[in-house]
């Protein structure tokens, strides 16, 4: 049975879903969303940035499946930052998605007047186009200082989080808000190294599963939420089976050995600011 995780307030978000990170708008997007929700995932984790929020919406409205049973994240690009702006920018967002309401927004980077855009979603949350708000990759300073600044806390961080690098640290610093981490990377970008460790292979044999496997389950015994991408049919019923086996302690702590520091996005906020903000997606 697939888990659940209670936000901090109050929502209860299914902690494994599909992301769609570089899938292109369209076919590939629109079938990745349907054929996951036909194996009975729940969850989409998808952004303005990745161009394909419209091939998320329709899926979702043909399953038939009801609006409440399924758990859409979108994600706001820094352009649209700004109080007043933000409104604007989230109205679009739920044209282009084709819904009421987006379950959980949030701010994708952390640059750009992002303290003047949570304002505007504390309002969308009180006119009910919003029911959760969360932020992503926040993790130097500013990230207190929005959580500070905040009246509505937010309620995930969505940061890369896997077995070589864990974010234990930030976990610490996120606790106190009742805000908890979503991984993203969370089989490394697919990387052939992590997901060839040893451990991950002794164990896959032990329990009759994958490597891919033993890292998703990892993920939802350490109470991280996870949206591996996959446009691949085989391994989106794999991703999502990992609900009839459970790690040992000690076996979680065999995972736990390889947190080694190493991150695959590596780019210092400076280049983050400079390259990513001179870029606009499209409406
Ligand atoms: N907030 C942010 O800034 C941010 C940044 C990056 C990502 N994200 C979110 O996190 C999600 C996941 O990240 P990601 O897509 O970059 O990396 P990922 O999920 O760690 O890895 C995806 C790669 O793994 C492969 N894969 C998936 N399942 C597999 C399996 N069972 N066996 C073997 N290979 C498998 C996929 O290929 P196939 O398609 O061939 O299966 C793809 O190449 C994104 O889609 C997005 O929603 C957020």
């Amino acid at each position: 049975m697939q888990t659940y995780i209670t936000l901090n307030d109050g929502t209860k978000i299914p902690q494994f879903g599909l992301g769609v990170y570089m899938v292109p708008e369209g076919e590939q997007t629109y079938n990745a969303v349907i054929n996951a929700l036909k194996m009975g995932v729940r969850h989409i984790d998808t952004a303005h940035a990745y161009q394909n929020e419209r091939s998320v919406g329709r899926p979702v409205k043909d399953s038939g499946i009801p609006r409440e049973d399924v758990w859409i994240t979108t994600k706001l690009w820094p352009h649209e930052y700004g109080e007043g702006k933000t409104t604007d920018a989230i109205d679009k967002m739920l044209a282009r998605l084709d819904t009421d309401y987006i379950d959980l927004l949030l701010l994708h980077q952390q640059f750009g007047d992002y303290l003047g855009a949570w304002k505007d979603m504390e309002k969308a949350v009180k006119a009910g186009k919003v029911k959760s708000i969360g932020i992503s990759n926040f993790e130097s300073e500013r990230l207190e200082e929005i959580c500070e600044a905040a009246s509505i806390k937010p309620s995930v961080l969505q940061v890369e989080c896997h077995p070589y690098y864990q974010q234990n640290a930030l976990k610490e610093r996120i606790a106190k808000y009742g805000t908890v981490i979503e991984s993203w990377y969370p089989i490394g970008h697919g990387d052939k190294i992590l997901i060839g460790e040893a451990v991950f292979t002794r164990l896959a044999e032990k329990y009759g599963k994958s490597n891919v496997q033993i890292i998703l389950r990892w993920h939802i015994q350490e109470s991280n939420i996870v949206f591996p991408k996959t446009t691949n049919p085989d391994h989106m019923r794999d991703n999502f089976d990992i609900f009839d086996f459970e790690l040992t302690a000690e076996e979680m702590g065999e995972i736990r050995a390889l947190d080694c520091g190493k991150r695959f996005f590596n780019m210092s906020l400076e280049q983050q600011e400079g390259q990513l903000g001179a870029w606009h997606p499209a409406d």
